[in-house]
């Protein structure tokens, strides 16, 4: 090319979460059975949409208003029905404006990275979920800017770690946090927030929080939404509809956004986005008009709690089988559907690997040599025991450990899959 034509960005863009996929897909072409515990998706784990939501959506389709575009923030009726919503929770007041919609929360956030100031950086967690961090990264040119989330105090966020990291670097202009967290399913109580809100309100900041889980709270585990505990600062809530109906292939997401009027710039951001937004003249109709009739259905929150209680129990099934592995710590998940194995560092460091076939071996050596050690040992996971999980090096962390989620539907399969875990790591780090 006469003219360099990648962007600065190009390196950052990496999502574990499927790049794993191609490699796992040719190794049972190669005849290696396989178990997919990577990808967050319900559906594609068995979980059956309840056929009432189903019906909804079934009788929406056979209507010609839903094939129409709707305005560009989105659809008028579902954004006040959003607004009522959050209005009665009784935090900060919004009203339809202050409601976006988008092609699922992935292009949300591509959007508000792609249009935030290069300069301008937004801490989030470590761990951290891959679409999130890699985005930040890619717009920024560098590596993405991350405060401790603490395994050993049930991966609450490392506060004091937080406020250093935004007293010392200006650039930060934001503060993001996941709640309930993807990959460790931690759940924020209320006074977590509210500090994180304070260091955000003294160092004159944003928060952005993806409540992507936020219907997934597990029985007994208190947190609350950003509305409630957001006061006068800007703020950005993101949500979607692909974990909770769930409709992950629905592509429906919105952002909520609080106190827009109260700073100019913010405000000036905002308008940047719904601008973008108009270019692309609007996001996928018929899942938005799903919205006020599926979670206004008096039958939503028995379905919510019905699924939050489910996970729950997976939750402890699966923490008390693993946590029996030498060199494994779990804490228990309070929310989402997705727990963290950390492992032992000495013993990932020397882990015995499991014995496969030669040309096995063969296929897996370049993606395994230079890479992070838990990289190595989910790779060999995949190819020596047909376990398919996310190494937590993909989550921008340097613990080592690995990802799984709670979404195999079948009660002996997800046994099976707990029990070989441990029968795998048990020879491997033992
Ligand atoms: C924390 C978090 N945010 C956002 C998303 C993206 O969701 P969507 O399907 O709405 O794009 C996911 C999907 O796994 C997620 O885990």
């Amino acid at each position: 090319m006469r003219r360099n034509i990648v962007w600065e960005g190009a390196d950052q863009l990496r999502y574990e979460i499927r790049e794993i996929v191609g490699v796992a897909r040719h190794l049972e072409s190669m005849g290696i059975p396989m178990t997919y515990e990577n990808i967050g998706d319900p559906i594609q784990k068995g979980e059956e949409m309840a056929p009432w939501i189903r019906d909804i959506v079934t009788n929406l389709a056979s209507q010609s208003k839903s094939y129409a575009y709707t305005a560009t923030e989105g659809d008028y009726k579902t954004r006040d029905f959003l607004a009522d919503h959050v209005n009665r929770r009784g935090g900060c007041q919004i009203t339809s404006d202050d409601l976006v919609f988008f092609n699922g929360l992935g292009d949300a956030v591509s959007t508000l990275f792609a249009f935030l100031k290069r300069e301008a950086r937004v801490i989030g967690p470590s761990p951290a979920y891959s679409t999130l961090s890699s985005a930040e990264a890619a717009h920024s040119g560098y590596e993405h800017t991350t405060y401790k989330l603490d395994p050993d105090n049930n991966w609450m966020p490392d506060l004091e770690d937080l406020e250093n990291k935004v007293r010392y670097n200006d650039a930060i202009a934001g503060i993001l946090l996941i709640n309930p967290d993807n990959p460790t399913g931690a759940v924020y109580p209320k006074e977590v927030l509210l500090e994180i809100v304070d260091i955000a309100r003294r160092y004159d900041l944003f928060v952005l929080s993806d409540e992507t889980y936020a219907s997934i709270v597990y029985p007994g585990a208190e947190t609350c939404h950003l509305s409630e505990v957001i006061g006068e600062v800007p703020g950005i809530a993101m949500r979607s509809i692909s974990k909770e109906y769930p409709w992950p292939g629905g592509r429906c997401g919105w952002i909520e956004i609080f106190n827009r009027q109260r700073d100019e710039n913010f405000d000036r951001f905002i308008k940047t986005l719904i601008d973008a937004k108009r270019l692309e003249v609007c996001s996928t109709s018929l899942p938005q008009m799903s919205i006020p009739l599926v979670i206004g259905d008096p039958r939503y929150p028995e379905h919510l709690a019905r699924r939050a209680d489910k996970f729950s129990k997976r939750a402890v099934e699966a923490v008390d089988i693993l946590n029996t592995i030498p060199g494994v710590k779990v804490n228990l998940p309070k929310g989402a559907f997705y727990l963290t194995v950390l492992m032992d560092k000495d013993r990932v460091a020397d882990f015995r690997p499991l014995p496969m076939k030669p040309e096995i071996a063969a296929y897996l050596k370049p993606f395994m040599e230079g890479a992070p050690r838990d990289k190595q040992l989910v790779y060999n996971l995949l190819g020596g025991a047909g376990l398919c999980t996310v190494p937590l090096s993909g989550f921008c962390s340097d613990l080592p450990g690995f990802r799984v989620t709670l979404l195999e539907n079948d009660d002996a399969r997800r046994l099976a899959i707990w029990e070989k875990l441990k029968d795998s790591l048990s020879k491997m780090l033992g």
